[in-house]
């Protein structure tokens, strides 16, 4: 009998029986906005089908109350190696450790975020799965493991779910369909919808002689009806280099003329067409060489795949890309369309919005570094960066969204105290931050770190940092032009020589932010925070460290990168 009179379980081995009485908690690990968003769809669809729906980011959740409830959709992304988002950190670390409770009485079913050219695709997924069912929880429906493209994927399991929470409740009484109402109307452009945005200006920030080419974009977002808040990223959907497109075309035995459909509607495109605006050409994954394989039977690339040669697996498919692989192993399969039918659709690619939509109404601004490199002897572009600095001007239309992003906010109180750290490109949303401050004429008091190569070449946005000093909406900045001395100078080293004051900051209540890049500088920061707490808070290193997972806790301590 369930806690919930009235509804009755049986006892069913097969079918597991859930009282939908019961609310549903959805709990998300986000990083980028991906969970998040698909944890508000998921929310939406279930009250529709009567269900009364509870959502939280894992941090929000008090892992003690997991014994309470009796139904859990989880909906989490894999980063990096294999590692949970900063707010899935703790919940997952609480369930893998010695006070995991036993979960007998829960019903629950994951959704797994990841990105198919990783190693440790979908890992975290994978794991919260295990371990509620090794806690004792049933899993009502099978984990959904979704690459890049996560649409339609996330959609089946949500109805697969939706259905399999209905038919285990044969009393089925309508609930919480009031709540369906109070649901505020949005824009219709989305990540599936995306708007064409009028490109305002496109700037290359850096000097003369940088090393870098980094390109401020302002685009147009009129008549979209789309805003967004600091914070939050912009998402575009980039072209390929035409370069790289003719390459391929002059490889592959059929013509540029050829057509392929391209999506179960039967959208049909021409194979250029289809190579420029709607496949991934640049990224070589796993099972993209495992269906190529199946086509081509290639006894080389069947060595590759086996599993004893990960390393050379690895190694093989870093920094190259489809040109290569048909240079090196021929092309597969006997049409076009069987050709294209292995290739993962474009992903869109997410920047952090520079801008304040309430300082710069219908406009949003991106700061965008350009990537090049050279990789097998060949020079390589990335995708999206070189599609707005090469191929994009003043009057054309992009394709964009706006993706919302809770992990990164302002303090609601505008009189706390902020901490930014952002070199290079992590600049942009902090001058998003200031913009947003000065407009609520906000009276706290705030603290930028910014690092480049060149003070000459590199300042980004080097006049408003200026004038933020100057009228006071920013109080304090300290920079680490790290090319200009002897000796490599970087944002940490200026937080340590700042340790004290930056130390009583944090004691006031201050919110810490850090943008940028993640492999090396975001580690390396966290480390001098723990260093500046360890020597200013006069403690171990293992309390630094469980002050600083505190302060994430909380919210004050927020991270973007990348
Ligand atoms: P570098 O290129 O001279 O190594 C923005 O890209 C700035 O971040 C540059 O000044 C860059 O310095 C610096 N940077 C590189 N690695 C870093 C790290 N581990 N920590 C902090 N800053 C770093």
């Amino acid at each position: 009998i369930s806690r919930d009179s009235g509804t009755t379980a049986v006892s069913n081995k097969k079918q597991p029986t859930v009282t939908i009485k019961e609310e549903i908690t959805i709990l998300y690990g986000s990083q980028t906005g991906n969970a998040q968003g698909l944890s508000k769809k998921a929310q939406e669809e279930l009250e529709k089908n009567g269900f009364k729906v509870t959502v939280a980011a894992m941090n929000d959740f008090k892992p003690n109350q997991l014994k309470k409830i009796n139904q859990l959709l989880i909906i989490v992304s894999t980063h990096g190696e294999g590692d949970p988002p900063d707010n899935a950190i703790i919940f997952h670390e609480f369930l893998h450790g010695k006070r995991a409770p036993k979960l007998e009485n829960l019903h629950y079913s994951v959704l797994a975020l990841g990105d198919s050219s990783y190693e440790f695709f979908c890992q975290v997924g994978k794991e919260f799965d295990r371990k509620l069912e090794e806690l004792g929880a049933t899993r009502i429906y099978p984990r959904f493991d979704c690459d890049l493209d996560y649409d339609e994927p996330a959609e089946q399991w949500l109805e697969g779910v939706i259905k399999s929470l209905k038919d285990s409740n044969p009393a089925g009484e309508p609930q919480a369909l009031k709540l369906l109402s109070t649901a505020p109307t949005v824009s219709t452009f989305s990540r599936s919808n995306p708007f064409k945005a009028e490109v305002l200006e496109n700037l290359n920030l850096n000097g003369k002689g940088s090393n870098k080419e980094t390109h401020h974009l302002e685009l147009s977002l009129e008549g979209s009806g789309l805003t967004y808040k600091p914070g939050d990223s912009l998402g575009i959907i980039p072209e390929n280099d035409p370069a790289l497109v003719d390459s391929l075309l002059n490889v592959l035995k059929w013509g540029a003329d050829e057509t392929v459909t391209i999506n179960k509607q039967g959208e049909i495109l021409s194979l250029k067409e289809a190579l420029t605006s709607h496949y991934e050409i640049t990224v070589i994954t796993k099972p993209l060489l495992q269906k190529v394989q199946e086509l081509l039977q290639h006894p080389d690339l069947d060595e590759l795949l086996e599993a004893r040669n990960e390393t050379a697996f690895r190694d093989y498919i870093e920094g190259r890309d489809l040109l290569d692989l048909i240079e090196d192993f021929g092309t597969w399969g006997h049409s076009a369309q069987e050709f294209v039918s292995v290739l993962r659709k474009i992903p869109p690619r997410l920047y952090s919005i520079a801008s304040s939509y309430e300082a710069n109404p219908d406009e949003v601004h991106l700061t965008v570094g350009t990537v090049r490199y050279t990789a097998h002897g060949k020079n390589r572009k990335g995708v999206c960066s070189t599609f707005c600095a090469e191929r994009i001007s003043i009057g054309d239309k992009i394709p964009v969204y706006i993706q919302s992003n809770d992990n990164f906010r302002l303090p609601d109180d505008p009189s706390t105290p902020i901490i930014m750290v952002g070199p290079g490109t992590g600049v942009a949303p902090f001058r998003a931050f200031m913009q947003e401050r000065e407009e609520q004429g906000a009276s706290g008091k705030s603290w930028m770190f910014f690092g480049d190569q060149h003070f000459m070449t590199d300042f980004l946005y080097q006049t408003e940092w200026n004038q933020w000093l100057n009228n006071e909406v920013l109080t304090k900045m300290s920079v680490a032009f790290s090319r200009d001395g002897s000796e490599k100078i970087y944002v940490q080293h200026r937080m340590k020589e700042h340790s004290k004051e930056l130390y009583s900051w944090l004691e006031e209540g201050a919110f810490l932010y850090i943008c940028g890049d993640e492999k090396n500088m975001a580690k390396d920061v966290h480390e001098a925070l723990i260093e500046i707490i360890e020597k200013e808070g006069n403690v171990s290193r293992t309390l630094a460290e469980e002050y600083l997972s505190k302060l994430q806790q909380q919210r004050r301590y927020q991270r973007d990168v990348y």
